[in-house]
């Protein structure tokens, strides 16, 4: 067996196809492209998915791939357990082969053993290998084929195993291609048993481990009203899957992934950045140490999401996004584990970037942007920790409060002792028996007070233990709600739980986990076209003309569709889709919309049915959403006709768009790159990246060069054919990582100014775009800001409303500008202001006049004076006044107000400083209180509270002199 670092052995897998007349392909994007059935590309084999259906031919039929993967949400998902074990990653590279209805399973496995094995390749000893086959159910035989094959290979009958269906038979998802398949698999040795026992295979996972997948693709697998079905693909395929990491262990002799050259440089540089240094980075590779799971965690993460975001996904918090977010502040959370609370993360990127360029050079390009990325995470993360461990706080109080307070309230009045009125939380903290004897007799303490009585103590102490069968717990959706609108982690959450002697409700939590997980999964299947019908995948490419004609004649209707099934006929009304042989009509792509408009009959005035838009449900086939006016069969012959205004109104915005784009980039800079785009006839819509808002002269800027280019009237060229090097190298085309793009590409070119590849549809001249106005400007998620921006007819109907309330203002002015109008209305606003003031002096000197004789009216109790009043028409703030009056009016005694507005009743007590000895405003409000449904406190001399039952107001008031009296 030869030594080889990772890159080698990517080089040498490739090469070896290369070698077997195999075409050499790049990786594709993370983010799968037309397949809203996958979170992230997860397997090589994603994206040849429609090449295996049948539905989109290549040049080269057989092909080799490195592809990135990713498997943390969805399906597949390994997230939680990275760090944590040898195997498992987020970010993976999966070394691939593929036969498109060329070779099938006798190649494919003489392949495969001739690479593992010859010593000219990796020069693997085959005593070290075993292979597994599929055993066969109810609807697909054993494998006897690939049995056979293996023996005629060299293989000992007695090394190939048979599995069941859930190893040995691969599909993509519930739907999609999928076949048997056999796997290769690699003795570690007795030395990497966990157990140390020396079991055979396949019964040690450690030790045993798979490192080829070889799957004979054969069906596509659907789902019907009987269930599932598996249909004969038109040729039988190959797609393989070799695990780049795993194979790298294999290779260079060790028994973690974490510890082949892919990931030590990156552990290594995560222990500088954390300044963790504890362990090297050979010993973090492998190792239970405390850190070392942190470190390799870091590693994993740092790639996923270096290659997730160089791929175009933004944190956000859902979707993609979200993936996104969770496995960069899992990242995060370990470097603050291991001490470090700078960010630190976005180094990390430049990191991987050195390790990987060679192979994937797109990291060159993107490199700078994710680190801006990655740091503004970071940096919003740390705001996240700030703010959510305050409301944690707020909730760990609460569980404690609901745990503890009836216990202690019910002792406290059993011994007529009232709690203290600025309670110092730690305190019922410290009740809970799962504290210290220490802490808990402070706790006790400090609530019986003065009395210092040792018994009491050791009762309330005592009553409190029966909270050693049901402590204070942080409820399960409380604690989700934490997770999931403030971002703590779970861990995070359980540590402090932990520290504050609370119990985390882990049932609980992933109840509600999982009960928001369905929620989003439905979300996310309602949000996305679905998976095409079967009913597309046969038919033929649809001929294109609306190029050049917004009106095709004699186009046969080749299907019908109604709700995803394929239909002979649609009857006047019904609603459906239409594929034709060829059309005028664009479908949505490249962020424009499809057109509307009719399909007439030959006769040229009767309208078979009314087109409210065109997709591409699959590549080249485009379907019509229509309603029926007349009947439609297939076989029918119509023509097709787009509305014109409708059209030209869209390429208005797609062609201003493309103006946009360079002339955000002149004046902002080139790392501007499209995020997306949408053109539809109303408005554009433009987003793209850069990291601040755009100060409104820029903006302006932006929209006078792009106006400057419509005022210029310069022709819009399309090029056809260019080969994508010519377009990309020579004319300078901007090409977007992530889209596939095919050798030969569509160019449109807008004289020196702009240059795009791009399949829409535009205006033949700038000019006749009219006008572009920028109406908005604001960000979309971080690094992401969008532009919107209306042109032609819409730029005219801005002008004429803007029109319109220019003459309503010099109506309302005189004949004066915004500027008069603005001053006209703050000097409004001014008066009403003074109104308003005037109007609280008003209220406030009538209630003391009325309180003046009122003051005449106090009642005497046992010889200090009572005053109760209702005031209604009074705020708090004026409430606390009269009172501080009254008192002076009183010289001594008593003063008690009430007020009730909008269902909600205020108290206010004030008690002469004589008196506080004897009488106090707290304990007056209190019992006041009770009877209007609240609770309050406060000073001696002052105390508020608030009820909730206006109706008992006057009965509490006059509850006053009462309590008065008993009090004394
Ligand atoms: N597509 C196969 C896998 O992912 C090779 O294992």
């Amino acid at each position: 067996m030869h030594y080889k670092s990772g890159s080698q052995i990517r080089e040498d897998f490739l090469r070896f196809f290369e070698t077997k007349t195999h075409r050499r392909v790049h990786s594709s994007s993370l983010v799968p492209q037309n397949d809203p059935t996958l979170l992230f590309t997860n397997a090589g084999m994603n994206q040849f998915k429609d090449v295996f259906l049948g539905a989109e031919r290549r040049e080269y039929s057989r092909a080799a791939t490195s592809q990135k993967c990713v498997r943390a949400g969805g399906k597949h998902n390994d997230l939680e357990n990275v760090g944590f074990t040898r195997r498992h990653h987020t970010f993976f590279e999966m070394l691939g082969n593929f036969s498109f209805g060329d070779y099938f399973k006798r190649e494919a496995i003489a392949y495969a053993w001739e690479l593992l094995t010859s010593p000219q390749w990796f020069g693997i000893d085959p005593a070290r290998l075993y292979v597994t086959i599929f055993e066969g159910d109810a609807s697909v035989p054993r494998d006897d084929e690939a049995e056979q094959l293996w023996i005629e290979t060299g293989v000992p009958k007695d090394r190939i195993f048979e599995m069941s269906g859930k190893d040995n038979f691969w599909q993509m998802g519930e739907t999609g291609p999928c076949g048997p398949c056999s796997e290769i698999f690699y003795d570690l040795g007795i030395e990497a048993s966990e157990t140390g026992e020396d079991k055979p295979f396949p019964h040690d996972d450690q030790r045993y481990v798979e490192i080829w997948n070889l799957v004979f693709m054969q069906f596509d697998r659907t789902i019907t009203p009987e269930g599932p079905h598996l249909a004969p693909l038109p040729k039988p395929s190959i797609d393989t899957g070799m695990g780049l990491e795993r194979v790298a262990a294999v290779l260079q002799g060790v028994l973690s992934n974490y510890q082949t050259d892919l990931f030590t440089p990156l552990i290594a540089r995560a222990a500088e950045l954390t300044k963790f240094k504890d362990l090297t980075a050979a010993e973090a590779s492998f190792s239970d140490a405390k850190g070392a799971a942190s470190l390799r965690i870091i590693a994993d993460h740092a790639r996923a999401a270096t290659f997730l975001i160089s791929d175009g996904v933004l944190p956000a918090n859902e979707g993609r996004g979200y993936v996104l977010r969770k496995i960069l502040r899992r990242g995060i959370r370990h470097g603050r584990q291991l001490g470090q609370i700078e960010p630190f993360m976005h180094q990390m990127v430049l990191a991987v970037r050195n390790e990987m360029q060679a192979a994937y050079p797109e990291l060159l390009e993107t490199a700078e942007r994710v680190a801006k990325v990655v740091l503004a995470e970071e940096e919003q993360f740390a705001r996240v920790l700030s703010v959510g461990s305050y409301k944690l706080d707020a909730a760990l109080e609460n569980s404690v409060r609901q745990a503890i307070e009836p216990i202690l309230d019910g002792f406290l009045s059993k011994h007529r002792i009232s709690r203290p009125p600025e309670e110092n939380t730690s305190m019922l903290f410290w009740l809970n028996p799962s504290w210290s004897k220490e802490d808990r007799d402070r706790g006790a303490k400090y609530y019986l007070g003065d009395l210092n009585n040792g018994q009491l103590e050791s009762e309330l102490l005592a009553a409190m233990d029966k909270l050693s069968a049901e402590p204070p717990v942080l409820a399960g959706p409380d604690a989700f709600q934490l997770y999931e609108t403030y971002g703590l982690p779970r861990d995070f959450i359980e540590d402090f739980c932990r520290d504050s002697r609370v119990a985390f409700d882990s049932k609980g939590f992933d109840k509600a986990k999982e009960e928001e997980q369905q929620r989003a999964r439905a979300s996310w299947k309602g949000g996305s076209q679905k998976s095409a019908s079967p009913a597309f995948r046969e038919l033929p490419k649809t001929e294109f003309e609306g190029y050049t004609a917004l009106r095709v004649d004699g186009a046969r209707v080749l299907a019908l569709v109604k709700d995803g099934v394929g239909v002979p006929a649609l009857a006047p009304g019904e609603q459906g889709e239409a594929v034709l042989n060829s059309t005028s009509f664009y479908a949505d792509s490249g962020g424009q919309v499809g057109d509307v408009g009719w399909l007439y009959a030959s006769d040229r005035h009767t309208v078979i049915a009314d087109v409210s838009g065109a997709t591409k449900p699959v590549q080249g086939v485009f379907a019509h959403r229509i309603v029926a006016k007349q009947a439609i069969e297939v076989g029918d012959v119509v023509d097709t006709v787009v509305d014109r205004e409708n059209r030209l109104a869209t390429e208005r915005n797609h062609t201003g768009t493309h103006l946009l784009h360079a002339a955000l980039r002149q004046v902002l800079g080139t790392h501007v790159k499209q995020a997306g785009s949408l053109n539809d006839p109303a408005r554009l819509r433009f987003d793209f990246s850069h990291f601040a808002q755009i100060a409104e002269p820029e903006l302006r800027e932006i929209e006078s060069i792009v106006n400057g280019q419509v005022l210029g009237n310069t022709k819009v060229e399309t090029l056809v054919d260019v080969p994508i090097d010519v377009a990309v190298n020579e004319l300078g085309a901007m090409a977007l990582f992530g889209e596939k793009y095919g050798d030969k590409v569509r160019v449109v070119k807008i004289g020196d100014f702009s240059v795009e590849l791009c399949g829409g549809t535009h205006t033949g001249a700038t000019g006749e775009i009219g006008l572009i106005k920028i109406t908005g400007e604001n960000s979309v998620s971080s690094g992401v800001r969008r532009v919107e921006a209306i042109s032609g007819t819409g730029a005219l109907g801005e002008f004429r409303r803007d029109f319109e309330l220019s003459r309503v203002v010099g109506q309302l002015t005189g004949g004066g500008d915004v500027d008069a109008l603005r001053h006209k209305i703050s000097a409004q606003d001014e008066e009403l202001r003074k109104l308003k003031r005037e109007l609280d002096q008003m209220r406030m000197k009538a209630a003391s006049a009325s309180m003046s004789d009122a003051a005449g009216s106090a009642v005497e109790v046992k010889g200090v004076k009572v005053l109760a009043q209702r005031v209604d028409s009074l705020d708090k703030a004026q409430m606390r006044d009269l009172v501080d009056q009254l008192r002076g009016k009183l010289g001594s005694g008593v003063v008690v107000l009430g007020a009730a507005a909008e269902g909600k009743v205020t108290l206010i007590v004030g008690v002469t400083k004589d008196l506080t000895g004897k009488l106090q405003a707290g304990k007056i409000v209190g019992h006041l209180a009770g009877i209007v449904g609240g609770r309050g406190g406060g000073r001696p001399d002052l105390a508020e509270a608030g009820g909730s039952e206006p109706g008992k107001l006057d009965e509490a008031l006059k509850a006053a002199a009462e309590f008065v009296g008993a009090t004394l």
